[in-house]
């Protein structure tokens, strides 16, 4: 009987082995047990580089280099804290190649990193250096990652240099990155869902991401998948956009609003749309475009549309971080930030029409901490991009509020694919993962009530605390008596407010996002040296770049090959 139920055991185990071994599932990117700063709390994803490996916590972040910080950066940086998310110790790791990628510009080169946030953010750094090293997620390996080391790396702003705290995973966009150089064969460095995809140890070349709510009163794990998606992550529709060149998800936004879900509004309106365009004539309807870029902490938009935002709420502009702060003691903060008041941002959908994603203001109740601020500083995350000609973003303060993913197709060109945008769910969400594969058609969600989402998380205000009806009592003022119809419409405020924000009809055709040729670098497949990529300059010259190029492609390249609005 006990060899019957051995053979028994055995069979079971030998099944659901063979089956992993031939049914690749998503994987999971564990999430860090700690929250990080200085701007955040944001929560990050847990990985080990190097063999043995070594534990740090991650960002997940762009789309070809992770960014790592090395043991000499704290060495070199007098800073506390320092290095919070772990840093990376080469002399420790059996499998660390500094010396394969012969591609030599930009190491030892200083400067301002355009490609870790497209110019969201600034750095400087005086020592970066390309390397291959083993990754492991889970068990799983990613042999000769590529990867960038930095041991010097501070963010600009602008009332000084401060040390970054935590490095970048990245998720994409095709198997192999070549490096080329003249004088050298080319040498390939793996990227992480492709090259587990190419394995067969996860379904496709995709990820689905929702950077979740860090807050501890507000906390919603974060939940990063490779080649799957969390269906638990989105709400309502998702939106596709086509990517080229694996710069990342660009979209086209259309609008910013602000809304209240139910009860009073804060404010002496119920809901207000406009404020993307507002004081600033060449914003068009067709809006901007901007990148999803869960690498930047900020909302990086036009120094006009924050102000635009910031004009009805209780803050302060600050210089030195170019933020507004939370002006604490003013009743309307606490308002502001616990009622379902909300930010909505209107984009452009696949098929021309919209999708609206809204943000409750808790989402932007963040904090500044050492060592960008000396005492926790509440601040609201807007800022325009920093590197010069830096792209409009839309970091993790808004993705802490959306879904996003996307699925390298192997049948268009590599690195090509389609992108992913949702409404992703507030804390009252079941965490228990409900898990699909990201095959041929775009993820769907199982949520679709999104302020349910919130229940128990906001507080109504009384409804309404705006203009109040006149009571029998009161002397009627004449301007109530001429305008009746809209005072009494303010009184029934959610239903209406609400559908006002969704800004629907505007049906331009989705543009088509030629970013490529900055990204000459990192060649395609197969016939690296044949790329000669052009910029195009804004004088219509065109100028032929060799590779390997001798200078990182600055933002302002960048930029002019985003479509202009
Ligand atoms: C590297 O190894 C040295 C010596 O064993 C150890 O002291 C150090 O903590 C290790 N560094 C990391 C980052 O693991
Ligand atoms: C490669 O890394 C090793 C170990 O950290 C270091 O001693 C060496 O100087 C590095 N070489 C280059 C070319 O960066
Ligand atoms: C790492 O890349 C080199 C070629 O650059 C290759 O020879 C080696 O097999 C790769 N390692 C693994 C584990 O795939
Ligand atoms: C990626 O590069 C490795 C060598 O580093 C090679 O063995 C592998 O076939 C390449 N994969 C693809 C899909 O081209
Ligand atoms: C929540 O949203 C649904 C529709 O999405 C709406 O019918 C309902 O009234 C809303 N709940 C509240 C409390 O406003
Ligand atoms: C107005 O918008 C344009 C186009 O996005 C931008 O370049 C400019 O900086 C904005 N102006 C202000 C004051 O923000
Ligand atoms: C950005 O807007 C703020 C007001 O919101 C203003 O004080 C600041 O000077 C502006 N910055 C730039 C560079 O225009
Ligand atoms: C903050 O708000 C309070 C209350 O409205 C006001 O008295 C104070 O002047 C404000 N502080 C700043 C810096 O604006
Ligand atoms: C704003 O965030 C801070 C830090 O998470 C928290 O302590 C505070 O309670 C929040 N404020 C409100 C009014 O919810
Ligand atoms: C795009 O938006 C329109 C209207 O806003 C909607 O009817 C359509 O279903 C949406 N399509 C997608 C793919 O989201
Ligand atoms: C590098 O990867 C590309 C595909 O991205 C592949 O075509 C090429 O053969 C690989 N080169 C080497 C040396 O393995």
């Amino acid at each position: 009987m006990a060899a019957f139920f051995l053979v028994l055991q055995l069979l079971l185990e030998y099944s659901s082995f063979s089956l992993a071994q031939s049914e690749p599932e998503p994987l999971q990117v564990p999430t860090s047990s700690r929250v990080y700063g200085p701007d955040g709390p944001w929560q990050a994803v847990s990985v080990q580089l190097g063999d043995p490996g070594q534990y740090m916590d991650l960002y997940p972040g762009s789309f070809y280099e992770s960014n790592i910080l090395t043991v000499q950066q704290c060495q070199n940086i007098n800073a506390n804290p320092c290095g919070s998310g772990g840093l990376f110790d080469p002399e420790n790791s059996s499998t660390f190649d500094n010396t394969s990628i012969t591609w030599t510009s930009p190491i030892g080169s200083s400067g301002t990193s355009a490609l870790w946030t497209n110019g969201a953010m600034s750095f400087s750094f005086s020592n970066l250096t390309p390397i291959r090293d083993q990754l492991q997620i889970q068990g799983q390996i990613v042999a000769n990652l590529s990867a960038e080391i930095y041991s010097d790396i501070t963010m600009v702003y602008p009332d000084g240099n401060y040390p970054l705290q935590v490095g970048e995973l990245a998720l994409g966009p095709t198997v192999n990155q070549s490096f080329s150089d003249a004088d050298a064969p080319s040498i390939n460095a793996s990227l992480i869902p492709g090259y587990l995809a190419a394995q067969n140890i996860i379904p496709s070349n995709s990820f689905g991401l929702h950077v979740g709510i860090g807050a501890e009163e507000l906390k919603l794990e974060l939940s990063l998948w490779l080649g799957g998606y969390d269906a638990f992550r989105i709400v309502g529709p998702v939106s596709t956009q086509s990517i080229q060149d694996g710069v990342g998800i660009i979209v086209n936004l259309l609008d910013i609003g602000i809304g209240v879900d139910h009860g009073g509004s804060p404010f002496s309106y119920s809901s207000q749309e406009g404020l993307l365009s507002s004081g600033n004539s060449s914003i068009s309807s067709a809006g901007i475009s901007v990148i999803m870029n869960p690498s930047s902490p900020y909302l990086n938009l036009p120094n006009s549309t924050c102000a635009a935002i910031a004009k009805d709420l209780p803050v302060t502009y600050n210089a030195g971080k170019a933020l507004y702060f939370w002006n604490t003691t003013n009743p309307q903060y606490a308002k502001i930030v616990t009622s379902p008041t909300f930010l909505s941002f209107t984009f452009r959908n696949s098929s021309g029409g919209s999708l609206t994603i809204k943000a409750p203001f808790q989402l932007f109740n963040l904090t500044l901490q050492a060592p960008l601020a000396s005492t926790p500083t509440p601040y609201f995350p807007c800022q325009p991009p920093q590197a010069p000609g830096g792209t409009y973003s839309l970091g993790r303060a808004f993705l802490q509020a959306a879904f996003i993913g996307s699925n390298w197709k192997k049948d268009q060109g590599e690195g090509e694919g389609e992108g992913y945008l949702a409404q992703a769910p507030g804390p009252n969400t079941d965490t228990t993962p409900q898990i699909k594969p990201i095959a041929n058609s775009p993820p769907v969600g199982l949520i679709s009530n999104w302020n349910d989402t919130w229940t128990g998380f906001w507080t109504a205000l009384p409804n309404p605390i705006t203009p109040a009806l006149p009571t029998s009592t009161t002397p009627a003022a004449p301007e109530i008596t001429s305008t009746p119809t809209s005072t009494l419409e303010t009184d029934v405020l959610s239903g209406g407010a609400i559908a006002g924000i969704v800004i629907g009809g505007v049906c331009a055709a989705l543009i088509a996002i030629g970013i490529g040729s900055f990204l000459f670098r990192r060649k395609r497949g197969g016939k690296p040296e044949a790329v000669q990529p052009t910029i195009e300059l804004e004088d219509a010259t065109k100028v032929s770049l060799h590779q390997p190029l001798r200078h990182w492609p600055s933002t302002e390249e960048l930029i002019r090959e985003l479509p202009a609005f």
